[in-house]
């Protein structure tokens, strides 16, 4: 947004800013730095994007914060070692003594890894042995974005999400900590144990007021980095065995079309795509899915291609060279109007990206659905926590952000400005006291949907 506002210093910031302050007084929305606003630390009425907070189990938790833990990776292969050990961390019936016992796991490595993929899956698992009847709270901390998560938001939202109304939720973040672990003890003795699933952390702080009191509760951490501070059981992870690699990529390939043996066919071939991609799931996934768009292509000419690629990188370092080296060649192969999407997409604000602000960034009426579902197919793009909403993993975001040309992106930046210029002053005109100035074709139609329209876009704006 800052760079964003650098076009419009004084108007669009202080738009929002005003609207905001308007929407709900006192919530700290507020000039910052002279020229963008700030809304951390905000009072928003609904849980804001950033922080997704889900109940797998259990009624207390309001509607919205409801959605579901992440479905399990498709074509989830290997780490059976490593998911055994995690579910032995997290078993609620480890008989160790109350003072020792590890309440918090937490596995870490490089992006892309397979970090998040393991510890969905293992959620999955330990919820399938009925393990935590109390619930799974999954929270994104966004630790390796711009403005990682603070404890004060992450335990507001997970406060929400146990049900705490908004009128009782306390407002400095020791109250609001205390209050966590009350509830969470009340839950234990109520429901039992709960599981709190904490991906991307980026630092101990950020999870240490998360850790619940109570022996029955666990909490699994995922991180880029190791936390040793943490007094977690550790879990680094390596990239995956070559057998495993080599599984992978048959199996999403034979998952895109049961009959495709390419990978089978040609396994000294294939073990030499899998070291090329580094045995990096993210690589390993994209080069799978750059075969199976290609039903024509031997394996061969992809390694050829990926070697290519890979020599010109030869200045980065293993893991990074290979996702490198993979995200051109999908880039590469792009038809124009989808290698510009993710051109621009990588210039969004905010961590996610709603259908309405792809549309201001490539100018048109109407998203792109067919391109944005190509590129997730392609591994470049996934899809948002929430339906209609998009994001990048940040490698290919750096990676995309380095092809946009200066023009392209000023002029990017400029329709998404005027695109949150437009919507704030249309929600805003809901919510002044007397809103007969609201026009009903406006693209809001009341109040509510105007609120929820600036909490779901907090992030960007
Ligand atoms: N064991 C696996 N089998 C199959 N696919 C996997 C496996 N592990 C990860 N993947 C896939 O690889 C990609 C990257 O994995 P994931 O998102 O879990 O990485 P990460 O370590 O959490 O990265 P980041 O640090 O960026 O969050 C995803 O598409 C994921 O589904
Ligand atoms: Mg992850």
């Amino acid at each position: 947004m800052a760079q964003l506002l650098a076009a419009e210093p004084s108007g669009v910031a202080g738009a929002v800013a005003r609207a905001m302050e308007r929407s709900a007084p006192g919530s700290g929305a507020s000039w910052y730095g002279g020229d963008h606003a700030d809304f951390r630390g905000g009072v928003f009425l609904r849980e804001v994007i950033g922080v997704q907070v889900v109940i797998q189990e259990g009624a207390a938790a309001g509607p919205e914060a409801m959605a579901g833990l992440p479905p399990r990776p498709g074509g989830f292969t290997g780490r059976d070692r490593e998911t055994a050990d995690l579910l032995r961390a997290l078993d609620p019936a480890g008989t160790r003594p109350a003072a020792s016992a590890v309440l918090v796991a937490s596995v870490s490595g490089l992006g892309g890894i397979g970090k998040t993929a393991l510890a969905v899956e293992t959620a999955h698992l330990a919820r399938e042995r009925g393990w935590f009847p109390g619930g799974i709270l999954f929270i994104d901390l966004h630790g390796y974005d711009r403005e990682p998560v603070t404890a004060d938001r992450s335990l507001r939202a997970l406060l929400h999400a146990l049900g705490t109304p908004p009128e009782r939720m306390p407002t400095t973040t020791d109250e609001r900590a205390a209050l966590y672990r009350s509830t969470l003890a009340v839950r234990a003795r109520e429901r039992g144990g709960v599981l709190v699933l904490a991906d991307n952390a980026s630092s101990a702080d950020q999870v240490r007021p998360l850790v619940p009191g109570d022996s029955r509760h666990r909490v699994l951490v995922t991180s880029r980095d190791r936390l040793p501070q943490l007094g977690a059981r550790l879990l680094p992870l390596d990239e995956l065995g070559t057998e495993e690699a080599y599984e992978l990529l048959d199996r999403a390939l034979r998952i895109a079309d049961p009959h495709d043996g390419r990978v089978g066919d040609d396994p000294g071939t294939s073990d030499r795509l899998a070291s090329l991609c580094g045995h990096l799931p993210l690589a390993l996934q994209i080069a799978a899915a750059l075969l199976a768009a290609d039903p024509g292509k031997p394996v061969s000419e992809l390694v050829a291609e990926l070697a290519e690629a890979h020599d010109r990188l030869d200045h980065l370092d293993d893991g990074a060279r290979s996702v490198r080296a993979a995200f051109e060649l999908s880039y590469r192969r792009l038809p124009p109007e989808q290698a510009r999407l993710l051109r621009l997409l990588a210039l969004a604000p905010g961590p996610e990206v709603s259908d309405e602000v792809v549309a201001a960034l490539v100018g048109a009426g109407r998203p792109p659905v067919r391109d944005q579902h190509a590129l997730a197919r392609a591994h470049l793009v996934e899809t948002g926590r929430t339906r209609g909403w998009w994001r990048l993993h940040d490698l290919v975001r750096v990676f995309g952000a380095g092809m946009a040309a200066r023009a392209e992106g000023d002029a990017a930046r400029a329709r998404v400005l005027r695109h949150y210029l437009e919507r704030a002053r249309a929600a805003d005109a809901h919510l002044k006291p007397h809103s007969e100035a609201a026009e009903e074709t406006g693209p809001f139609r009341g109040r509510a949907e105007a609120l929820a329209w600036f909490d779901a876009e907090r992030a960007g704006l």
